[in-house]
């Protein structure tokens, strides 16, 4: 069975390898689902999503050829390119939690912030926040948060930077910038990236880490997370493990949240 999510006008439509369809037959696929729902254009999600920048390889089956559009969310808009950029709707309710976790005056900061939905739909929903900071690796997709920045009139609440965590995240450092919350939508990739979280982190402060595993790994990657922490000389209380989204057959998305002691 073909399965599809909508970003914006944009279906993406996967089909089961194993059952080898030809491509007439997913058009004729593509096209029912034009004339069914409102969007316009379908492609095919061509392989898994990967790399550095998370981001996928798509086919054109129906409609308008396009790979960019604008999604709605959390009274929020976001325009993405469906190919250089990651970004999953069905990250929004995790966004609307965090959101409203979220404290007056705090300064909130977004670890791989991708095309700045985390940071826009915070500083619109909320506020009394007083700054958020989004750090995203990809040039494109930092173009991107930057016309969402002012495509949802954020200019003076969000502030993006485009480079790599660890380069960026010493240098707010030196700055000497500290943040009350800080958010890791992490790339499902082996490094954890915590020790440069902790470097920005406040005394009581709260950081909300992404991790990736089996429902059977789940305490392990809790304890190595912990002991890289403790490595760092920082304690932290872990707050809650809770499941926000699957990835893979039976291998999930976990938020920790933790709130640092010292
Ligand atoms: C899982 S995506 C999350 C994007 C966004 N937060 C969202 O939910 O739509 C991870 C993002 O991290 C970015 N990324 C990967 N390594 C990075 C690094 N070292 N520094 C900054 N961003 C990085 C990727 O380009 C990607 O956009």
């Amino acid at each position: 069975m073909a399965s599809y999510e909508v970003i914006g006008s944009i279906a993406v439509m996967k089909f089961p390898e194993e059952e080898k369809i030809s491509i007439k037959e997913k058009k004729k696929v593509a096209e029912k689902l034009l004339e069914k729902n409102n969007v316009k254009t379908v492609v095919e999600k061509i392989g898994r999503i990967k790399g550095r920048l998370r981001t996928l390889k798509t086919k054109h089956l129906a409609g308008i050829k396009t790979l960019t559009t604008i999604h709605k969310e959390n009274g929020c808009l976001m325009k993405v390119n469906i190919e250089t950029c990651y970004f999953s709707p069905r990250l929004s309710e995790e966004r609307k939690r965090i959101m409203k976790e979220c404290k007056n005056n705090e300064k909130v900061l977004v670890m791989f912030g991708g095309v700045a939905p985390y940071a826009i739909v915070i500083a619109k929903n909320k506020k009394e926040v007083k700054e958020v900071v989004s750090v995203e690796i990809g040039k494109e997709c930092s173009k991107y948060a930057q016309e969402n920045v002012r495509m949802n009139k954020q200019e003076k609440k969000v502030r993006i930077i485009q480079g790599d965590v660890k380069k960026i995240i010493p240098r707010l450092k030196e700055k000497g910038e500290k943040y009350d919350r800080i958010i890791m939508t992490r790339p499902n990739l082996k490094e954890t990236f915590i020790k440069y979280a902790l470097m920005v982190a406040k005394k009581g402060g709260m950081i909300h880490y992404h991790g990736f595993s089996h429902e059977e790994d789940k305490e392990e990657m809790v304890k190595e997370l912990l002991e890289e922490i403790n490595n760092e000389r920082r304690k932290v209380k872990v707050l809650k493990v809770m499941k926000v989204g699957d990835i893979a057959p039976r291998k999930y998305r976990w938020r920790i949240d933790m709130k640092i002691l010292n």
